[in-house]
């Protein structure tokens, strides 16, 4: 049988496999209620302006709203032969209402209506996703706030380097978080703007009002050219950018995670409810979750490659290949949300071992730049020479066996005769992080001054 849309130009229906290659209604059903939002919207502009009778405007929108029940209760039959989702509501509108429903795509085409659906989706997704953030940066500053003096080891190269906070750490990807929140809004912004009316890609000839359907959709206002209206797929791809970068800084965080609660570093200790054991190995308490937020960016990133890919090289306007967006989104979507969620669990349960933490923190003669510092500030030495004193003072501290507090002040004296004891009090870890000071450092002062910020900030 041919189309039931197009039947006109057809003899005979489409091949089942080109049935399987074409129909998306098997995903695209995900966004009825965008699509129902998009048509009604557009019946009532269309009987505004004269285009269609109030009273078909009327029987559409009820229809509409009963298929929207019938899905939402899963009453409704979704059938491949009628492709997507929107061939699947129209079709079903006819059954309900008869002719009146052949009039709802007058000044319309499914690419600016997948256009409209699409945006709705990836704007209500990119402000979950801003929420999901929100929720995760409020259990880090918690945890900032109980933990702005613990002094731990701050790594290069994951060497020890100098002293820091916990607190401080939390607040690095606080940064990072309300950064990828700020990247959310920023694309929202951008995303604002209704494809509704753009029709195939040439605009129409009736009359309609494309400001009024965007107001009842809630954008900002109608985008202002036809054949990128029905092209443009970057408010996607910048959600998935969004979406990869907030995945990655997710990753770093969850590999830390696996790290430190290994009984070789023992700083964290995650709560049983985001932790598995092991079939065989009794003692085992694995870090799954945080593996699994770790290697979920692969998904992600992917997805932002595979749009990419499939955008690239396409003529305008519209082209089937456009088809191949939404599965990537959905998935990069729900897999997004689920990381931050389980994130926000793990960070919220689990414990901090300070003890663990401050021994590890004067391990690796991690106050060395503190002695340098001090023969900077105390005996006017050039850096470069307070480097190499303090270089040998290390050398000899591991040949001994001792941290560089430990050395004798005779072996100190040894290197230059005017160091004097007051040197020692820069030597201890806690004295270090004290001192730094500066904006942006690690001191617990500053700590708790950026606490205070954030909360400012995120109204918490
Ligand atoms: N299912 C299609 C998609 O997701 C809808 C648009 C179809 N438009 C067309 N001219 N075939 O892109």
């Amino acid at each position: 049988t041919s189309n039931e849309m197009w039947g006109g130009r057809f003899s005979s229906g489409p091949a089942a496999i080109m049935e399987e290659i074409n129909a998306s209604i098997e995903f695209d059903k995900r966004l009825y209620a965008e699509d129902i939002a998009g048509s009604k919207a557009h019946a009532t502009m269309l009987a505004q302006r004269g285009i269609i009778s109030d009273e078909d405007a009327a029987a559409i929108s009820q229809g509409l709203d009963r298929i929207e029940r019938e899905i939402a209760e899963e009453t409704f039959t979704f059938s491949r032969e009628r492709e997507d989702i929107h061939m699947n509501v129209e079709a079903r509108l006819a059954e309900l209402i008869g002719p009146a429903a052949g009039r709802l795509h007058t000044a319309r085409s499914r690419n600016d209506q997948v256009a409209v659906d699409f945006r709705l989706f990836v704007k209500k997704t990119l402000q979950q996703t801003d929420a999901a953030l929100t929720a995760l940066l409020a259990a880090l500053l918690d945890k900032a706030e109980i933990h702005a003096e613990t002094v731990m080891p701050g790594f290069t190269h994951l060497q020890s380097a100098q002293p820091v906070t916990y607190g401080h750490h939390c607040l690095a990807y606080v940064e990072m978080f309300a950064r990828d929140r700020s990247r959310c809004r920023d694309a929202i912004e951008r995303l604002d703007e209704c494809p509704l009316g753009a029709a195939a890609l040439a605009g129409t000839g009736f009359s309609i009002d494309r400001h009024a359907t965007a107001t009842a959709l809630g954008f900002r206002e109608p985008t202002r050219n036809s054949i990128d209206s029905v092209s443009d797929r970057d408010f996607a791809l910048e959600f998935l950018a969004v979406a990869s970068i907030a995945a990655t800084h997710l990753s770093r965080m969850a590999e830390e995670i696996v790290i430190w609660s290994t009984p070789q570093f023992r700083f964290v200790r995650l709560s049983d409810s985001f932790s598995t054991g092991s079939s065989i190995m009794p003692q085992k308490k694995n870090p799954d979750a945080a593996e699994l937020v770790r290697a979920k960016v692969g998904r992600i990133s992917g997805a932002l490659v595979s749009l990419l890919t499939v955008m690239k090289g396409l003529p305008l306007a519209y082209s089937k290949d456009m088809q191949e967006d939404k599965e990537q989104v959905f998935d990069a979507a729900d897999t997004l949300a689920l990381a931050l969620a389980a994130m926000t669990g793990m960070i919220t349960d689990m414990t901090i071992n300070d003890d663990a933490m401050r021994a590890a923190a004067g391990a690796g003669f991690s106050t060395a730049t503190d002695l340098a510092d001090w023969l900077v500030r105390e005996l006017k030495m050039p850096f470069r020479e307070a480097h190499h004193v303090t270089g040998r003072a290390v050398a000899l501290a591991e040949e001994a066996g001792i941290g560089l507090e430990a050395l004798p002040l005779d072996v100190l004296q040894g290197l230059d005769k005017r160091i004097t004891s007051a040197v020692y009090a820069v030597l201890s870890v806690d004295a270090s992080v004290r001192s730094r000071t500066s904006f942006g450092g690690t001191a617990p002062e500053n700590v708790t001054r950026q606490i205070a910020y954030w909360r400012g900030r995120l109204g918490s």
